[in-house]
């Protein structure tokens, strides 16, 4: 079955479609659109639901989007929703580490999670689904495979960052390879 995933970030479409072997996964791109998406709710979910509702409505598509946030317990929870621009509006990740890093220097509970929600438009019908990846903020940065926020995370019963991970690896256990595992068992128990 043919799904477009609502992203132009392409780490991202590659560790998805790795782990949808048996879906056309297509890109924005493939669609031909380089609209610049509103994200502008205030949670993860909102965020994954305009995204997906944005081309379902615009291209007539089944689709899916995905948000994610990183949770910092000592934080509030904060970067959440504000991942991607903690530091300022150019997504700059190593900005956003830095700032982290700085935030947390002083403090001893480094529990974070990576939290994912997906919401899938299919047929007329909408379907939310989360996945989550709990570990530890580390001290400094470790590796540098992946994007955003992997060299400072560390996943619970690992010794390494998930930028010292393969892309398999890391999708694995991660909190977008688990929200995804819901969304491919959801698929897979349906007959579209
Ligand atoms: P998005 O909603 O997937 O675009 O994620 C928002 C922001 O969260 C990204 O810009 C990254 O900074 C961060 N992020 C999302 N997923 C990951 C991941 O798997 N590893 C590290 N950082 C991530």
């Amino acid at each position: 079955m043919k799904l477009v995933f609502a992203t132009n970030n392409q780490h991202k479409l590659k560790e998805v479609q790795a782990m949808l072997t048996n879906f056309e996964i297509v890109s924005l791109a493939a669609i031909n659109c380089f609209d610049d998406i509103p994200e502008t709710a205030n949670t993860l979910e909102g965020n994954a639901i305009l995204k997906a509702d944005y081309i379902t409505k615009k291209f007539g598509l089944n689709c899916f989007a995905d948000d994610t946030g990183l949770e910092v317990e000592a934080l509030n929870n904060k970067p959440g929703v504000y991942s991607a621009r903690y530091a300022g509006e150019s997504n700059n990740a190593n900005a956003n580490m830095d700032k982290l890093l700085n935030e947390l220097q002083d403090k001893k509970n480094r529990k974070a999670q990576f939290r994912t929600a997906i919401a899938l438009n299919i047929d007329g019908k909408q379907f939310i689904f989360e996945g989550i990846c709990k570990g530890q903020i580390l001290t400094a940065k470790q590796g540098d495979s992946g994007f955003g926020y992997d060299p400072i995370f560390m996943p619970n019963g690992f010794n390494n960052s998930f930028a010292e991970m393969s892309m398999t690896q890391k999708g694995a256990i991660s909190h977008r390879g688990k929200a995804i595992e819901k969304l491919v068992t959801f698929l897979n128990e349906q007959s579209w």
